[in-house]
């Protein structure tokens, strides 16, 4: 056993104190009212990363959040593991769906997590997850084993496009210099079933707008006679899947890397109730494309989801109107090896020549990102799995994730490393929305297990 594990066991009560004082502060990055709360929340973490005793820390300025950088080189011929997360978090809202303010921490026993979970916005995305590798380190200078060198990076604008960090990356490329860069910032499948995340996909976002009559009008006297923009905008967006599912813009599967009947029955190994799956979500059943299962819908398979619409009258009572205009944010997930721009593109030449006359469609880019995937085979992956297998007893489960995390594609273009994913999460503990969590089981499982991954990388690129 590593010595630094006996420090973990010691030191149960400190780290949860310690993450306790981080969710407190209200960072949410979206939101200008939280500006110096989210620069408040930088110093913090900067403050915890001299603590442990990393060195040239620096709260580093950007056009926007600032980068937090701090580094330990023990041996220069040592391997370096560089460490990345976010300290930003998503809005609260709807606040009044908590069951306690999203910004005072508060620990309570769940079902799935009976030892009990820390329940606060950023509880697991990212700050508590983030917050397990300041803390494992910790316990390896403590005593004094840490086999690797580390650099920490972590940013305050992942849940806004992380457009800084891209800028920050190609600009220091010599400071970030590393063998393997280790993030925990996805889930895995269960408590017992421990997994490692081998894939994101990417994101392209639009914002459509369909302008009618240049105002509102009765829909008495207009009614019937000229273009709704909500009826409109509602019969364009279901157009958008076929009865199988399948997205109708043209192109839009092109360059989509089909997975090997090889692969698709090893995805399919992974344990999947659809019957407990419907039931955590108050579902009769589940829907999707056609010919793919739960599990691929949501990892390999693009999608398109409508994530807001509004427009026309939606207080009190009934008001007769034509709105003027609808808008709708739409997200589409992708997969290997569709490239954002370009789906963006399709999508904004289709929405625009599906519009009947008598509307005006304009589509607006949001920010956007690429896929990833970790190959199973790389030295970074293997040492990730020993070390769940040491501290789950148990080896993982490989299995690709639905979400995204943009930077890791510009990770291995930019600095020309591969990311491992080392996700202490699960789906149920509700990131983004009200009431989220993180098992205090799976934080402590998480601080335990990287140490592993540290000797076992160093142990492997040696060999
Ligand atoms: N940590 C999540 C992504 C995630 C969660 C991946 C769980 C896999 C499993 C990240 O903070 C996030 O929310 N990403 C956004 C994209 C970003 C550009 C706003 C997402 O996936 O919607
Ligand atoms: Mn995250
Ligand atoms: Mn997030």
């Amino acid at each position: 056993m590593l010595q630094s594990q006996k420090f973990i066991e010691k030191n149960r009560e400190k780290f949860l104190d310690e993450l306790i004082l981080l969710l407190k502060i209200p960072s949410v990055s979206a939101n200008p009212t939280f500006t110096n709360e989210v620069n408040n929340c930088a110093e913090m973490i900067a403050l915890g990363l001299k603590n442990i005793g990393m060195e040239k820390v620096e709260v580093c300025p950007t056009a926007g959040f600032p980068i937090v950088y701090g580094e330990k080189i023990i041996n220069p011929s040592l391997p370096t593991v560089l460490v990345y997360g976010h300290y930003d978090v998503q809005p609260a809202d709807p606040i009044e769906l908590w069951i306690s303010p999203p910004f005072e921490p508060q620990i309570k026993q769940t079902e799935i997590h009976p030892q009990g979970a820390i329940f606060a916005r950023g509880a697991c995305d990212d700050k508590g997850q983030m917050f397990m590798h300041l803390k494992a380190v910790e316990a390896m200078l403590q005593t004094g084993e840490l086999p690797c060198n580390v650099k920490f990076m972590i940013e305050g604008e992942e849940e806004i496009g992380s457009e800084n960090l891209g800028v920050f990356i190609k600009n220091n490329k010599e400071k970030l210099k590393a063998d393997i860069i280790i993030v925990s910032d996805t889930g895995m499948l269960a408590n017992d079933v421990p997994s490692i995340t081998t894939g994101l996909r990417g994101l392209s976002y639009v914002e459509v707008e369909v302008v009618g009559p240049n105002r509102d009008l009765h829909s008495g006297l207009y009614g019937g006679c000229v273009a709704n923009p909500i009826n409109i905008l509602s019969e364009m967006i279901a157009s958008l899947h076929d009865e199988e599912g399948k997205i109708t813009i043209p192109g839009f599967y092109d360059s989509v890397l089909n997975l090997s009947d090889e692969e698709r029955a090893e995805m399919a190994k992974a344990p999947f109730s659809h019957k407990d799956y419907c039931t955590a979500l108050d579902i009769e059943d589940t829907y999707g494309e056609v010919g793919y299962s739960t599990l691929e819908r949501g990892s390999i398979r693009p999608t398109l989801d409508v994530n807001g619409i509004w427009g026309g009258y939606i207080g009190e009572g009934a008001k007769t109107v034509i709105a003027s205009k609808a808008n709708a944010k739409i997200s589409m997930r992708l997969v290997p090896n569709q490239a954002p721009e370009i789906i963006t593109d399709l999508f904004t030449k289709h929405f625009e020549s599906i519009a009947p006359k008598g509307v005006k469609v304009t589509v607006k880019p949001h920010h956007g990102g690429e896929s990833a995937v970790t190959p199973i085979d790389s030295i970074g992956y293997k040492a990730a799995s020993l070390a769940y297998e040491k501290t789950f007893n148990k080896k993982p489960i490989p299995v690709r994730s639905g979400g995204s995390i943009p930077i890791v594609a510009m990770f291995e273009k930019e600095l020309g490393l591969k990311t491992v994913l080392m996700g202490f999460g699960l789906d149920s503990d509700a990131i983004h929305s009200p009431n989220e969590h993180f098992g205090l089981f799976n934080f402590y499982k998480g601080i335990e297990t990287i140490p592993y991954f540290y000797y076992y990388f160093n142990q492997l690129i040696n060999k």
